[in-house]
């Protein structure tokens, strides 16, 4: 099984579906033909998302889904594929939330709800759908939406930023595994989408207390912001190419380069050539990791092939 370059009858489950990226992914992969379902937790919005979508002829399902909810997550699962009569093989992480402030104000509360999105989000959609995928046997193909944002930290949206870090490095474990079950792996990072990210404070409870800031004023400029972002269908033609090439890494932003660069640049710095304290030191670790790792690997193909 290869990578997945036709979407025909597939059955896609996107989370996040009734605004920005979620929305133009539903839209695009639903005229490539996957039948779509449409999970978000804001209803009214989802029942406009659909309708729009059904005008379009994408055959698409709406799903009240709150993706910090595990249990309704496996319910929405349930449904979703007793309304299709298949199960879903096109899993899309993409709902998310920001918060703006500074990191060292975010209280309680906000790492709660931005980690709890972002980052929770992801492992229940994983979670949910991974193992139904790989019983299914019929290949496929997972997406979860992290962010430029996750190869640096920054001031103002510190939790948003770590999320999206370990999305990026959720997604690299998961590339490590799921391709033998004909299974592809992206992670799409985004630097700017026109979306409504910038009210993502409506879709929040109550805060005990918070170091986001919902101002006006604020709130507005990043509005204007993201008005000038990428078109959310733009991006979804985007992400279908890394699928239909099996890339890891989705990150369509040229402009996004040279900050890149002077990141993973920092990070080299910091890692000497040898060790002056102890110049043996990295070759004895390097054969007892290849040790380990030889170990490890004949321990997992005797359990395999014991199964
Ligand atoms: N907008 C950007 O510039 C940008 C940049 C990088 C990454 N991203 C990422 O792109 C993804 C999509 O965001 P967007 O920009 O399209 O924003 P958006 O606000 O337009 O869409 C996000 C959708 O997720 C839904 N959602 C929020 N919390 C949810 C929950 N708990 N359960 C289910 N649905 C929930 C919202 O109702 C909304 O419809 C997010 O993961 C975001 O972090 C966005």
């Amino acid at each position: 099984m290869g990578a997945v370059k036709d979407f025909a009858g597939r059955v896609a489950f996107i989370t996040g579906g009734a605004s920005g990226a979620g929305l133009g992914q539903a839209r695009v992969f639903g005229r490539a033909g996957a039948r779509v379902a449409v999970a978000d937790v804001r209803a009214d919005a989802l029942a406009g998302a659909v309708a729009q979508l059904a005008r379009q002829g994408v055959d698409a399902h709406p799903v009240v889904l709150d993706i910090t909810d595990r249990a309704a997550y496996a319910r929405a699962a349930d449904a979703v594929e007793a309304h299709f009569g298949d199960p879903v093989t096109l899993l899309f992480n993409t709902a998310g939330v920001n918060g703006f402030g500074s990191v060292e104000t975010m209280t309680y509360d906000d790492f709660d709800w931005i980690l709890g999105v972002n980052l929770g989000g992801v492992v229940n959609g994983m979670r949910t759908f991974v193992p139904r995928m790989i019983d299914a046997g019929l290949g496929g193909h997972v997406t979860s939406v992290a962010s430029v944002g996750g190869f640096e930290g920054s001031r103002m949206t510190g939790p948003y930023s770590a999320a999206k870090a370990a999305v990026i490095s959720l997604m690299e474990s998961f590339a490590q595994v799921l391709p033998a079950h004909g299974i592809g792996v992206t992670v799409l990072c985004p630097a700017s989408i026109r979306s409504n990210i910038s009210e993502s404070h409506l879709t929040r409870g109550v805060a005990e207390a918070t170091g986001v800031l919902t101002d006006d004023d604020f709130v507005g400029g990043l509005r204007e912001v993201y008005s000038h972002g990428m078109d959310p269908e733009h991006l979804a033609l985007h992400l279908k190419r890394a699928i239909e090439h099996d890339d890891l890494y989705a990150i369509p932003y040229p402009e996004v380069r040279d900050d890149l660069e002077r990141t993973f640049g920092r990070i080299l710095d910091a890692v000497p050539d040898t060790d002056e304290l102890a110049p043996e030191g990295a070759d004895q670790r390097l054969r007892a990791l290849a040790r380990f790792r030889a170990d490890a690997r004949e321990r997992a193909d005797t359990a395999r092939s014991a199964t």
